[in-house]
């Protein structure tokens, strides 16, 4: 059998197609390849594995352990699977050709992107026999449309990367998630992420007008129409996004894209609780709701953890609080009318004792300071030790009544844990994120995590909530699919999977619990 493994005299390049120096990629590693060897640590049948390698070539087929483990484990260290390859197609095609041969020898394929995923979405299980599709190598941005205000990109393509190149044009991609660095377009779609912007422009599949997809049995599904309208009998593409890559792989999509804002106004406040923080929100809603490009809310717990975790994170506000509020608008206008309205609103709170401080970004500096503040509450999470993600979503009016309900559950059923809620409150979705007591075992807290998403769940659900708002189901949640998605809504969900993937080859394990 053929094996690869790393070279010295071709040129270096990583996992994500760039030279090793200018990726951002945590787990980064030259990968050089050229066939030398004749062993290999896959179990792929030999016959598929030399048409893989005629087909994608030394840097597109990774089979030595030491080059996939890092494809086999999940951002949050949560999963650590094993596959039989690392597939690298840099085309749709050989994409389509990869797919079929492994769908002919009925081999198991986890597609996957940045692997960002916070649920195991993108990782295989500890068989060994499923190959990982891994998009990186796709990373073309084909066309931005100043007309149509589309951008056609592969799927590979990161969303800073599709963003920078939006931006460049004068232009905006309105989606932005923490992990915008990493992350990539395809796994985006096949998630359907939210993220901050969801307050004013909706999540991923608001935006995607059109598709191509790689099906399980290795068929191209083209959807790239740019039709705003387009009532033409099942809406394949929406079926595709959220998927999480249960149905196919997405390889290529158009994205509607927005004027570049002209002026922006940001704020960090201060709050009593998040009763406050929906107050605030009311209030600006009332005034202009077009112009809320993101509202964000930050428990006291969540921010301290930043504070003492990140470096060159600092609260520029006087005194901490229980509760934060990032304010952003957003106008393609570049006159004044939002600093007015960022300043009466925020006059008024004070005035109110609604908000207790309040900073107001002066340069762009300042406001990516801000937001810097904002997005590492995930990473502050993660230092802090084992924690317990629940990206919940309930309406607007209950999320005061959820947070004060499930803080006192929590922390009655495991005494010291640290309640450290945050997350995208404009559009209802809370991350109720549990971190373990300081100084316990992370294995002892981490084996309590059924009963702590049972027990916020069951908050939730009182609330008619939902328990995944944006991070999907991938397998950390499958369990929870038939007690809340059961009876027709999931019989519905097998039937569509089994019809497209009679083999149960794409992304198994994945949304669907073990029936
Ligand atoms: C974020 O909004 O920063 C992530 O989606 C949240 C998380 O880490 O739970
Ligand atoms: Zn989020």
């Amino acid at each position: 059998m053929l094996r690869f493994t790393l070279s010295q005299t071709t040129p270096a390049i990583c996992i994500k197609g760039r030279t090793h120096a200018t990726c951002p990629a945590p787990f980064c590693k030259i990968l050089t390849l050229t066939k030398v060897f004749t062993m290999s640590d896959t179990s792929l049948p030999p016959a598929l594995l030399t048409a893989l390698s005629d087909l994608l070539g030394p840097s597109g087929l990774l089979t030595d352990a030491g080059d996939t483990e890092a494809f086999c484990t999940d951002w949050r260290m949560l999963y650590h699977g094993r596959c039989a390859a690392v597939l690298r197609p840099a085309s749709t095609e050989d994409c389509a050709k990869a797919v079929a041969l492994c769908a002919e020898h009925g081999v198991p394929m986890v597609p996957q992107g940045g692997n960002t995923s916070m649920v195991g979405g993108a990782t295989p299980d500890n068989s060994g026999k499923a190959v990982v599709i891994s998009t990186n190598r796709m990373t073309r941005v084909h066309t931005i449309d100043h007309a149509d205000l589309t951008m056609t990109v592969e799927a590979g393509v990161t969303l800073k990367a599709a963003q920078d190149a939006a931006a460049a044009e004068g232009l905006m991609l309105p989606l932005s998630i923490s992990s915008e660095g990493s992350a990539e377009i395809g796994g985006i779609l096949a998630t359907n992420a939210g993220g901050n912007n969801t307050v004013r422009y909706g999540n991923a599949r608001e935006l995607a007008l059109g598709l191509e997809a790689v099906l399980p049995d290795g068929q191209v599904l083209n959807l790239m129409r740019r039709l705003r309208k387009d009532n033409t009998g099942y809406a394949l593409r929406q079926l595709l996004i959220g998927s999480e890559g249960t149905l196919g792989l997405i390889t290529t999509a158009i994205i509607q894209l927005q004027p570049a804002p002209r002026s922006r106004e940001t704020a960090l406040c201060a709050l009593a609780d998040p009763q406050a923080v929906l107050n605030l929100f009311a209030a600006f809603r009332k005034q202009d709701p077009a112009a809320i490009q993101a509202f964000e809310y930050m428990s006291g717990t969540s921010m301290a953890l930043v504070n003492s975790l990140i470096e060159g994170a600092s609260l520029p506000l006087e005194a901490p609080a229980p509760a934060y509020a990032l304010v952003e608008l957003g106008s393609p206008r570049a006159d004044d009318s939002l600093r007015t309205l960022m300043e009466d609103v925020l006059g008024q709170a004070l005035e109110d004792g609604l908000v207790t401080d309040a900073v107001l970004a002066e340069s762009e500096g300042q406001r990516q300071a801000l937001w810097m503040i904002r997005e590492e509450h995930a990473e502050a999470q993660k230092r802090a030790g084992a924690s317990v993600k629940n990206d919940v979503s309930v309406p607007l009016s209950a999320i005061p009544e959820f947070i004060t309900k499930a803080t006192a559950a929590c922390e009655a059923l495991i005494p010291g844990i640290r309640v450290a809620p945050f997350g995208h409150i404009g559009d209802g979705n809370i991350h109720f994120n549990l971190v373990q007591p300081e100084g316990m075992d992370p294995k002892a807290f981490l084996a309590q995590d059924h009963a702590m998403m049972d027990t916020v769940a069951g908050i939730v659900r009182t609330l008619d909530g939902s328990f995944s708002a944006e991070h999907g189901v991938g397998q950390l949640k499958t369990y929870m699919m038939p007690s809340w998605r059961g009876g027709a809504e999931l019989d519905a969900m097998r039937k569509i999977k089994t019809a497209l993937d009679p083999k149960n080859l794409m992304n198994p394990g994945k949304i669907f619990p073990e029936s």
